[in-house]
């Protein structure tokens, strides 16, 4: 019997999935809560908040569900895999207990602590003045983040005292992130290069994906604000066969062997930050999801069935599972409305989407999009992002970024070097 698929979210990430599952033989249909203008041409989006656990239940019963895919890590923090599971739906993704790895910092840095995992030093607080005591005789830089879910917006690195404190009155006086905020890392400023890593973890044992790039500044340079991300680069071509070794031994195999250790239950997809240091890979955040828009680039490469992987994930199975991956490059550039990543003016068309679609070995999957009376607006700061693979990173570049090219919009912005060698 074919399977019907629900997938949650309505990013970029979500059209990625979404595209990629509609391809697998075992699927009948795809629905995505509340999903884009992307997603509604891959199935059928359906009119539930990703926030609405309730509902998205009672959807999930209602309409014969075989199988749910999750993306936003706030879905997962709120619950949504244990309420699935309670109700005796099969979904993909952590439970909330194994979730707080991304959506507590100060839990994700005592894990890897205790556990051996290479990361940055810290200090936790909860008391304003005693976090501005540590950092008046603190090394700068230092790194600041929130405890909790800030959109990515958590973090500051800053450069002196003045500004330490800045970041800590904002988060804990202030409270510019609410309760996100109520308890802060200090931590130490790592140097190197940045490194997506993805796994599938199935409770036992882990599958590792190709590593990715992204560009989290919003300027080409790695200039300005820190945003979701404004593109991709699959391989990021800072990963040799050693350093991938060392990744397995010093943060998955010790991450499974936590996992065991603290009885937590991890089903999902683990996708570590890290920071590849002059001392080794550290990682920087444990997020229990996949990234955006790190999966756009991988489901390009990606040759095989997901909807086999992610079931195999959520039972056990994952030994079973031999993926292969194309060979050469994914890149996806990542079209912005301006304003972004402060606000954005929503509703401007966006022309050019269709025939760049038609190019070979360009796919644009849609991100804040909605569709009104035939034509495709803007709905939301990262719009579309546009991919493309070639047998080279510097061959997808160039064919993602003369994609690029064919798609307008009002106030678009884009990075002009995602992929361009580190
Ligand atoms: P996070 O949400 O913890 O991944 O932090 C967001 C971004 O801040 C990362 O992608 C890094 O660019 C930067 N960052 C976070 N922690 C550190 C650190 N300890 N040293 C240097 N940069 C950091
Ligand atoms: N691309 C970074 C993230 O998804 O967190």
């Amino acid at each position: 019997m074919k399977k019907r698929i629900l997938v949650i979210g309505s990013g970029g990430r979500e059209h990625a999935l979404a595209w990629k599952l509609a391809q697998s033989p075992q699927v009948e249909k795809i629905f995505t809560a509340p999903g884009n203008a992307g997603t509604a041409g891959v199935g059928e989006n359906v009119a539930v908040s990703a926030a609405d656990i309730p509902a998205l239940v009672d959807f999930a019963k209602s309409n014969r569900i075989d199988f749910t895919v999750v993306g936003p890590d706030d879905a997962l923090a709120d619950g949504v895999v244990d309420a699935f599971l309670a109700a005796g739906l099969k979904i993909f993704g952590p439970c909330a207990a194994a979730a707080r790895l991304e959506s507590s910092k100060a839990f994700a840095k005592d894990f890897m602590k205790r556990h051996g995992i290479p990361t940055a030093g810290y200090r936790e607080f909860t008391d304003p003045a005693a976090a501005k005591d540590y950092c008046r005789s603190a090394k700068y830089p230092l790194v600041v983040k929130a405890d909790g879910l800030a959109l990515g917006k958590g973090v500051v690195i800053a450069a002196d005292f003045v500004e330490a404190e800045r970041a800590i009155a904002a988060c804990m006086e202030e409270r510019a992130f609410g309760d996100a905020g109520s308890r802060i890392v200090v931590e130490e400023f790592l140097e190197g290069v940045e490194c997506s890593i993805h796994a599938l973890v199935d409770g036992n044992s882990y599958l590792l994906f190709p590593d990715c790039r992204d560009h989290k500044k919003i300027h080409d340079g790695d200039r300005g604000p820190n945003t979701g991300g404004m593109g991709t680069v699959c391989p990021s071509g800072s990963v040799d066969d050693a350093l991938c070794a060392r990744i397995e031994r010093e943060i998955l195999q010790p991450f499974l062997a936590g996992l065991e250790k603290d009885g937590l239950h991890f089903r999902g997809m683990l996708f570590p930050g890290l920071m590849l240091t002059a001392d080794g890979p550290k990682v920087l955040e444990f997020n229990c999801r996949w990234g955006d828009p790190e999966t756009q680039s991988l489901v390009r490469r990606l040759d095989s069935d997901l909807l086999s992987l992610l079931e195999a994930t959520a039972d056990g199975t994952l030994p079973s599972q031999k993926p292969v991956w194309k060979e050469g490059a994914a890149i996806c550039v990542v079209l912005a409305s301006g304003g972004y990543p402060g606000p954005v003016e929503k509703g401007k068309p966006i022309g050019g989407i269709a025939e760049t679609s038609a190019m070979e070995g360009v796919v644009v999957f849609h991100a804040g999009t909605k569709e009104s009376n035939g034509q495709i607006l803007t709905n939301g700061g990262r719009v579309l992002g546009v991919t493309a693979t070639g047998e080279t990173p510097a061959a997808a570049r160039t064919l993602a970024y003369a994609a690029c090219a064919r798609i307008s919009f009002d106030g678009l912005q884009k990075r002009g070097d995602i992929g361009a060698p580190k």
